[in-house]
């Protein structure tokens, strides 16, 4: 059994909300809940330091992937993913975020300069916290799916979350859309298990279950039983996976109700900030909904089949992510968080 699965981190619920407390222990009650955001290979790559009332969101580049990520787009697009999670736990606590972006030119590591705001009204505090009960079991699911449709109001729900972030979702529900979207994720899968330098780096942040390891990914969240998860990460690093990972990952996105394309309307660190914000408030959404999520984001990661991604939606903005979303048929557990005593600086 995997070590995560009692991990303290992921209780929050029993935690109470330090309202009337200076502001560092509210901070840190916010990133209690910031760091259970999904994030790339999960890297966790976030800093958070506190500045006086203020809070700023540090990219921690040394948590880079530079293979399968190499200008850093994920990266930040997995810290506006703590960031939105922070600002869902607060707003459930009657109190909106005053957020910065990119405060500092000079300073590019710094995401956001974050300071408390002011009072939400009840209704939205309310609906804030539907997604704040969401956030720890939230966990990305990467069995197949049940491909019951999603009804339209919930696909208008799910929209609306990252619409309030200026990100644009596309949905694609129909066979044959989904069909042309497979395949573009299982070319990009036998390109990526092709590169050996690709798969090293996939392989490092693969871990076997009994692992002591705070970040990565246990085999338990690929899928993988106890003897396959020891071979796991040897066989990612040494063997051309593309055509079998293509080949699942086509029948996953083909079972799964739904693909949503998540569209920025331009490719700067400030939008896929703001993509980050909007994925966690959607994923946060689906769980609330009691749909599964996960992420097929190869077809992404790579430039051509990005590119013809762009073309046959003919999206005006750039693609970032690609999500499946359904029902789930089976559970996933949580995967594995730093202490926050790793992550939060104070000066
Ligand atoms: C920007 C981003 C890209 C991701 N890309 C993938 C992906 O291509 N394939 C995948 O299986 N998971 C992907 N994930 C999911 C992470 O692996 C997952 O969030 C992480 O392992 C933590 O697990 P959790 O989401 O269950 O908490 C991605 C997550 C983020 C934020």
């Amino acid at each position: 059994m995997d070590a995560a699965l009692f991990d303290p981190v992921w209780r929050v619920d029993d935690l109470q909300w330090p309202g009337d407390a200076p502001a560092r222990a509210r901070w840190t009650f916010l990133i209690r809940h910031a760091v259970l955001a999904p994030s790339s290979h999960n890297a966790q790559p976030w800093r958070f330091r506190l500045e006086g009332d203020a809070l700023e969101l540090l990219a921690d580049r040394t948590r880079a992937q530079p293979v399968s990520d190499p200008s850093d787009r994920e990266l930040v697009i997995s810290c506006g993913a703590a960031l939105g999670t922070m600002e869902i736990a607060a707003r459930a606590h009657g109190v909106a975020l005053d957020v910065t972006e990119l405060p500092e030119v000079r300073r590019p590591d710094v995401l956001a300069r974050v300071r408390f705001g002011t009072a939400v009204s009840g209704a939205e505090a309310q609906s804030a916290r539907r997604l704040y009960a969401a956030i720890p079991l939230r966990h990305t699911n990467r069995h197949p799916f049940d491909s019951t449709p999603i009804s339209g109001p919930d696909l208008a729900a799910l929209q609306g979350q990252a619409a309030r972030f200026g990100i644009e979702v596309r949905f694609l529900v129909d066979e044959g859309q989904k069909r042309r979207i497979a395949e573009l994720v299982a070319a990009a899968d036998r390109i990526l298990g092709r590169r050996p330098e690709f798969r090293r780096e996939l392989a490092d942040w693969l871990h076997t279950n009994d692992r002591s390891a705070r970040d990565g990914i246990p085999a338990h969240a690929q899928g993988l039983g106890p003897l396959a998860s020891l071979i796991g990460p040897f066989v990612a690093r040494n063997f051309d996976w593309g055509p079998l990972k293509a080949a699942r990952d086509q029948e996953l996105a083909l079972a799964s109700a739904a693909l949503a394309v998540l569209v920025s309307p331009a490719d700067t660190p400030k939008l896929w900030l703001a993509t980050g914000r909007a994925l966690a408030h959607l994923l946060l959404e689906a769980t609330a909904l009691g749909l599964a999520s996960s992420f097929l984001n190869q077809a992404v990661e790579l430039l051509l089949p990005r590119m013809r991604l762009q073309e046959d939606l003919s999206l005006e903005g750039k693609p970032q992510l690609l999500l499946r979303l359904g029902k789930p048929l089976r559970p996933a557990g949580p995967t594995p968080r730093r202490s926050i005593d790793d992550v939060i600086e104070s000066r």
